[in-house]
């Protein structure tokens, strides 16, 4: 059983109030309940974590070091502006999944940047909370083992 865990940064507490047409209806706690469930089907520990604050998100990343597995990190808004969280995951050196709702790009410029694209294993986006199980689905089979 390998430990994955998930972040999510700015705003994504607001699920299902929050420009549903671009994040959809479902809200964070319905959006976590359906992340556990599929870790229980998998058979891996799932931790999951949500933040406003970038100090907050540094300090669980570090925390994370030599206990998660993989993470799964959706920064939000700190995606685009974060050489904090950047300089975080590299730390801890743990292999990360980057997940977004929306294909960002398809939205503004500013979208189109992201501090973490190049240090991760791979990104999904564009699927709204199916983004991340999909992804969830991508670190089970990183990391193995789990439920044959
Ligand atoms: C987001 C995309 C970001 O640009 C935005 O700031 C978010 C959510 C997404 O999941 O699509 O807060 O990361």
């Amino acid at each position: 059983m390998a430990k994955i865990t998930v972040i999510h940064g700015p705003n994504l507490n607001m699920l299902g109030k929050r420009e549903p047409d671009i994040y959809g209806a479902m809200d964070l706690s319905q959006l976590d309940d359906a992340i556990r469930r599929m870790g229980d089907q998998l058979g891996h520990l799932v931790e999951i974590f949500q933040s406003n604050h970038e100090g907050d998100l540094v300090d669980y990343i570090q925390g994370q070091g030599g206990k998660a597995d993989m993470i799964l990190i959706n920064p939000g808004a700190y995606t685009h502006t974060s050489v904090a969280i950047r300089d975080a995951l590299l730390a801890v050196g743990i292999p990360t999944i980057e997940v977004h709702m929306s294909n960002v790009h398809k939205r503004e410029e500013f979208r189109k940047i992201s501090y973490i694209s190049d240090i991760v294993v791979g990104t999904i986006g564009g699927f709204g909370a199916q983004s991340y199980l999909l992804a969830l689905a991508a670190a089970a089979g990183v990391v193995g083992g789990g439920r044959q």
